[in-house]
């Protein structure tokens, strides 16, 4: 469990714990920080007993302390909970079992699951499988929480969060996991759960029941990724391993299955409107999907962010087409939106790097990034990957006007010259590392990427950034500019170009420090205080180009920083809650 616990810490990384069933007895360690550490203080690995369950924690409800870390025991410790979600009806539940005199040792809303199993063990005379049925239904919210018991049973649950079974090779082995990572190492033989899936593994081995107790059967499933992509290999991180990546991933996007391409595309074209939506980075996919599609493709379309959606469906209907875009699959934004576009008749199109996920079951259709796992918190290779799938949607509705399909040999040699780069964006780096403020400017297709520009800078170097249409400036954000800021400028040699040097002027005016991006090489020396010249492409693939300098800067700011770019603090890199 150590190992595996390693291998999923980018979900969560402020605390770890492990419980195991030995001779009746269940033994509990936890500890905040993160597998190693913990590891090397608790020796999680050398805890006795041939069944455990481990938690690695992002918070939610109380703070980051050993008490609050999973596993949570019952009051007889008899029984210990490990759990992914948020129970909303807690604090109901916890006054209720306090007055039965259950004590509460946590802060955690997790905690509630143990003390609730124990009850309806009480009261069902030791039932397992009822003391489950009951429990499942008294909890409201989302969750997937996995349980053990002293008599060695294992039993687990998933509602809105996501729940694996790895079925081993050994008879009776088995592996229950929020993501295929935890268990790739052993077998690739999976069982994804549905929602309202209980799971016991008792003595004859697995029985999956749902939260009525009837017996439902789950489909084998082979897992497609290869345990090498989940590796560091040379690289010192996770995200300079993935960035680096992006010469191979950004093909391996584009080969796509034609059947589900055309019936994507035909759906797509069917629509009477079209929503794109996502979180985070995948909602600057989305922006950039509302540009290329309009532009190249004629079909209007309406970009809006997935923790916004609910609140702006009043126009959908069933000739309404949503296409939710996640790295993960499991962002739990994602699928309200999703959910919330279903209840109105809308069609669900994806795009999903994580094909096994909850929002590609979602879906009518979706077409599959094809990365392999990304690790690194912050979404790099899985960005340029999706832009790659929207180019290839819009050059095969618009037959190959969009150009990604035509010019990949182009394409991989300027990803390559832009990755040789990295020495000199990596000196930028050292001399803006103590910059109070970052703001990135440009302009049209080049808005999102300097939205994802500053959103790798926040992330990965904990320095204020923020991406501004250059157009915007005078209209209130100059007021910010100052000798201290720093100012990135997208300038390629587009139809953008003269508009966004005017807007350089204005602000180098102020006494910012000038930092620019553009294929066309450099013709004022005084504008610019840091150059980075990025090699031409097509005017429509550039977003693809002149995002990776930026992904290079964030990553040697957090280096020059002293800040671990694959884990950074307060973040998750599938965020299951909303
Ligand atoms: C990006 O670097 C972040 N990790 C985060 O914003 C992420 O893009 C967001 O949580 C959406 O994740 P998804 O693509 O898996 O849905």
């Amino acid at each position: 469990m150590v190992e595996a616990l390693k291998r999923m810490e980018y979900r969560g990384y402020d605390s770890v714990g492990i419980a195991t069933s030995k001779a009746g007895k269940i033994l509990t360690r936890k500890g905040v920080g993160k597998v190693a550490e913990v590891n090397s203080v608790l020796h999680l690995d050398e805890m006795s007993g041939e069944i455990g369950i481990g938690h690695t924690r992002w918070a939610t409800h109380g703070a980051v302390t050993s008490g609050n870390a999973h596993p949570h025991t019952s009051c007889k410790s008899d029984i210990g909970v490990v759990h992914n979600g948020l129970i909303e009806n807690y604090q109901e539940l916890k006054d209720e079992l306090s007055k039965n005199g259950h004590a509460f040792k946590s802060e955690t809303d997790s905690e509630v699951i143990a003390h609730l199993l124990e009850h309806n063990m009480s009261i069902n005379n030791n039932d397992i499988k009822g003391a489950m049925v009951n429990t499942c239904n008294r909890l409201k919210g989302s969750f997937a929480f996995v349980a053990i018991f002293d008599n060695s049973t294992l039993c687990g649950a998933r509602f809105d969060e996501p729940l694996i079974v790895g079925i081993g090779k050994g008879k009776d082995e088995f592996f229950v996991s929020s993501d295929v990572l935890g268990f790739l190492m052993h077998t690739d033989q999976a069982v994804f759960l549905d929602n309202r899936d209980i799971i016991l593994l008792e003595g004859n081995g697995l029985s999956i029941v749902d939260f009525d107790g009837k017996d439902v059967s789950r489909p084998v499933t082979q897992v497609a990724w290869e345990l090498a992509d989940s590796d560091k290999g040379n690289y010192a991180y996770f995200t300079l391993k993935e960035i680096h990546k992006q010469v191979q991933t950004i093909f391996r996007s584009m080969q796509q299955k034609q059947k589900s391409m055309e019936s994507f595309c035909n759906i797509l074209k069917s629509a009477k409107d079209v929503y794109v939506t996502g979180s985070g980075t995948s909602y600057h996919s989305a922006l950039l999907a509302k540009h290329i599609l309009s532009k190249y493709s004629r079909i209007r379309t309406e970009a809006i962010m997935s923790s916004e959606f609910q609140y702006s469906t009043e126009s959908l209907d069933e000739n309404s087409v949503i296409i939710a875009i996640s790295q993960s699959g499991e962002t739990a934004d994602v699928l309200k939106s999703v959910q919330a576009a279903r209840e109105k008749g809308a069609k669900v199109l994806s795009i999903v790097n994580v094909t096994t996920s909850s929002l590609a079951r979602l879906s009518d259709c979706f077409l599959e990034v094809n990365c392999g796992p990304e690790i690194g918190v912050a979404a790099t290779k899985s960005f340029t990957s999706q832009l790659a799938v929207l180019y290839f949607i819009t050059d095969s509705i618009s037959g190959n006007s969009g150009g990604i399909t035509t010019n990949s040999t182009e394409l991989s040699d300027a990803i390559q010259q832009t990755l040789e780069l990295e020495p000199i964006v990596a000196e930028i780096a050292k001399e803006t590392k103590s910059a109070r403020d970052i703001y990135i400017v440009g302009r049209s297709i080049h808005f999102p990427i300097c939205l994802e520009g500053a959103l790798k800078i926040k992330e990965l170097a904990y320095i204020h950034a923020e991406g501004i249409a250059a157009g915007e400036l005078k209209h209130g954000p100059l007021a910010l500019i100052d000798k201290n800021s720093v100012v990135i400028i997208l300038n390629p040699n587009d139809s953008t170009y003269t508009d966004t040097v005017s807007n350089a002027h204005v602000i180098k005016s102020r006494g910012a420090i000038l930092i620019g991006i553009s294929d066309k090489s450099k013709d004022d020396d005084k504008l610019y205080d840091h150059f980075i010249n990025i090699p031409s492409v097509r005017e429509q693939l550039l977003p693809l180009i002149e995002i990776i300098p930026l992904q290079i800067l964030a990553y040697y700011l957090a280096l020059s920083n002293n800040i671990d770019p694959d884990y950074p603090r307060n973040l998750a890199k599938s965020v299951t809650v909303n």
